[in-house]
């Protein structure tokens, strides 16, 4: 198994212990470091170095500190420690792009990125190709650790989902609404879908959850795969649609206490949240990276915190699933769908009736799970272990990827995660209810 976790990792002139395991070669591995990184420019493409330098709120970073800091990631955990005469690009960067990793050291503070207009985007695109031509000679010359070199595209695809929506809101908050791409086709439902949401009626008992051993990379917070004893349940077929959030927004669900919990509400009270992030004040249209367009009551609604969904939920006489339900119900499905692969970069309605559908890609989907480890869970020694671990507390799972996350990147185990009052990633929900 590939996972990266299961084995032991450590830093400075240590080796990790992991080599190329059975179906893996230099060739695919060269191949996959230059697309993924090359899908990192290609989405950074559209913006100008303006764009790029800036940072509209504390939680989102500038695209050009993104495209640095995945750079860092490959210096700081592949070459540094395995190639001993590698000459780092430049000493500085350690402080500047270092984004949380306390074991490495002190770090520039995180609202202050968008303060970075030095070193200049052309800098950090001459940082990209020394990193990229030290790890190409590095993956032609000798074995890397196939764990870290996963790890290390696995965490670059993370960020460029964090890339397209963190710009999304910064666009929104220029009165210009600038487009990011113009070309996105606008995708509209039929009227079919306004039709109640059908279920599926899963029976319930033990099974288990989490990553399988195999040769596939998973995430630490994945493991150990383990036993869970799940009630018999329902799950909606597809995820709430904005026609069915503008009901409950219509229907006072903002002004209504009861529906929510005591920190939602004190959080939409304190933000003044009247509807999702970036619909319009008349209900009618919404912000996307395609421009300003017309709301599609069929497309699922998106941008909206665990607090909203579970009003929501509370509102329609349902829930939300457990994490545990989700995987259940995701296990045997195929992992496709709106994914950032087909560059709709918004979410579209449900095609297929009759069956669960959209699980995977256009919005991720809040769970009622918090992200809390798996019975078992260990850290790895070391600044790595800080990866995942350290962020069980205080966090929802969500589930199923986005329209913006990377294809290949998402699997029926993978756990996103995000404090409850997190609206500015693609997330949307799904209902599920009791028999
Ligand atoms: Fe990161």
């Amino acid at each position: 198994m590939l996972m990266f976790f299961r084995h032991r990792h450590t830093m400075g002139n240590e080796t990790v212990a992991i080599r190329h395991g059975p179906g893996r070669d230099r060739a695919t591995d060269a191949r996959r470091y230059w697309q993924v990184r090359m899908d990192s420019l290609r989405l950074a493409e559209p913006l100008t170095a303006e764009d790029c330098a800036a940072q509209s709120m504390p939680d989102a970073s500038p695209a050009k500190w993104h495209l640095a800091h995945t750079t860092w990631f490959f210096e700081q955990f592949v070459l540094r420690p395995h190639v001993p005469d590698y000459p780092v690009f430049d000493v500085d960067y350690e402080y500047l792009f270092n984004s949380y990793y306390d074991a490495v050291g002190e770090r520039h503070p995180r609202p202050e990125r968008g303060l970075l207009t030095r070193p200049p985007l052309a800098r950090v695109i001459d940082y990209r190709v020394h990193v990229d031509e030290h790890l190409q000679r590095l993956l032609a010359d000798e074995d890397v650790p196939a764990a870290v070199l996963d790890l290390g595209l696995n965490h670059e695809q993370q960020h460029q989902e964090l890339m397209l929506t963190d710009v999304k809101h910064l666009f929104s908050r220029n009165p210009l609404e600038p487009v990011y791409r113009r070309d996105r086709p606008a995708v509209a439902g039929d009227a079919h879908e306004r039709a109640p949401p059908e279920w599926s009626h899963c029976k319930g008992g033990l099974h288990e959850i989490g990553a399988d051993t195999g040769s596939r990379f998973c995430f630490d917070n994945e493991t150990p795969r383990h036993r869970v004893w799940i009630d018999p349940y329902r799950l909606a077929h597809r995820p709430v649609t904005n026609g069915e959030f503008r009901e409950f927004v219509r229907d006072g669900g903002y002004d209504q206490p009861l529906l929510w919990l005591s920190d939602g509400w004190a959080t939409a009270r304190r933000e003044g949240w009247r509807r999702p992030l970036y619909w319009s004040e008349a209900l009618d249209s919404e912000f996307t990276l395609g421009g300003r367009r017309e709301l599609d009551p069929d497309s699922p609604v998106c941008h909206v915190s665990y607090y909203e969904a579970d009003a929501f939920a509370r509102w329609a006489g349902a829930r939300l699933p457990t994490e545990a339900e989700w995987e259940l119900a995701a296990a045997d499905q195929t992992v496709e769908g709106s994914l950032l692969g087909s560059m709709t970069l918004h979410p579209g309605p449900a095609r297929e009736r009759g069956t669960l559908a959209q699980l995977f890609g256009d919005v991720w989907e809040w769970t009622a799970s918090p992200y809390v480890p798996y019975p078992g869970f260990v850290t790895v020694e070391g600044a790595l272990g800080e990866y995942n671990g350290k962020f069980m507390s205080n966090q929802m799972v969500l589930r199923g990827g986005s329209c913006a996350t990377p294809a290949g990147h998402v699997r029926a185990s993978y756990r996103n995660f995000f404090p409850p009052q997190a609206r500015w990633q693609f997330s949307g929900l799904r209902l599920a209810a009791n028999p």
